[in-house]
């Protein structure tokens, strides 16, 4: 399989690197807006070379946008009408219903597939099991530290509550976790969400509860951030990996 990256940053060099390691992956296209970054990263790998998307598109499978909603934007319906698969890691563009309404026609009409890995969080797997029956609730939790929410408090102060859809205006770096859950569950007006800035806190911690017919659920993630970008927390590379190797693996785990 041949695999177009969209994004050399943090995560995209985390799922380069292991995708340089795979026996089924044959050849690697890079693209980034910032030429130093694609340089730096084909420079560490042995399967990668650099081209616009437009000119690796033909060749490739699949293709993993780990940039920017921007590139969302720009990129995406055009891989899915050359009727190739994408993996979309900036997934708070798909909070903009015309995108991603746009998208999910173009996958259809090409027998196409937009993957969107559960990212920074995790529980998904439940949550979307849960939503086929009633879900009453679907809340997300998230606490930082408050430097890394732009505000200093010095005691544990609840700084966001409400649905996904505001939280997404107010604290636009945490779109992603938000637009993963409220696609998987009750959607973004429906999903509730609260942001906690503690001084105590020195990893990223994200806390799932969902109650419904199924019963109620739990999930509590703490996260470490990437070395190469503290803004992103490293189990999102983690998670793009994992979605890249479901791509290819017959085994799949649901
Ligand atoms: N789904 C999740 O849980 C989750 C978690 C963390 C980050 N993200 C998202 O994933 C994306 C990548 O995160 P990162 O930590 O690797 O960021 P990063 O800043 O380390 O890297 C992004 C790279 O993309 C490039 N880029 C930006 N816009 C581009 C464009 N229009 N075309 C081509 N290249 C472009 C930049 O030059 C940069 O090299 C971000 O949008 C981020 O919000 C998602």
């Amino acid at each position: 399989m041949r695999l177009g990256i969209i994004g050399c940053g943090a995560i995209g060099t985390d799922v380069a690197a292991a995708a340089d390691t795979m026996k089924d992956i044959e050849k690697i296209y890079l693209h980034d807006i910032n030429p130093t970054a694609s340089k730096k990263l084909c420079s560490m790998l042995k399967k990668a070379s650099i081209q616009p998307v437009e000119d690796f598109l033909k060749n490739v499978d699949v293709v993993f946008e780990a940039a920017s909603q921007q590139a969302v934007n720009q990129y995406a319906a055009m891989v899915l009408d050359a009727g190739k698969d994408i993996i979309i890691m900036s997934i708070g563009s798909l909070f903009d219903d015309t995108l991603r309404k746009k998208l999910e026609n173009t996958a259809r009409k090409h027998h196409r597939k937009i993957y969107l890995p559960s990212g920074a969080v995790c529980g998904i797997d439940g949550v979307l099991a849960a939503s086929i029956e009633k879900l009453d609730s679907v809340t997300l939790v998230t606490t930082k530290s408050p430097a890394s929410l732009g505000k200093s408090v010095e005691e544990r102060t609840v700084v966001f509550k409400g649905n996904a859809r505001d939280a997404v205006k107010q604290f636009p770096k945490n779109i992603n976790v938000a637009a993963c859950l409220s696609l998987a569950g009750v959607g973004f007006d429906e999903t509730k969400v609260e942001i906690v800035a503690d001084p105590v806190e020195t990893r990223i911690n994200h806390k799932i509860l969902a109650h419904g017919r199924f019963g109620r659920l739990r999930a509590e993630v703490e996260n470490m951030p990437n070395p190469n970008n503290p803004q992103s927390s490293y189990m999102a590379s983690l998670s793009a990996i994992a979605t890249l190797r479901r791509v290819l693996d017959p085994l799949q785990i649901a």
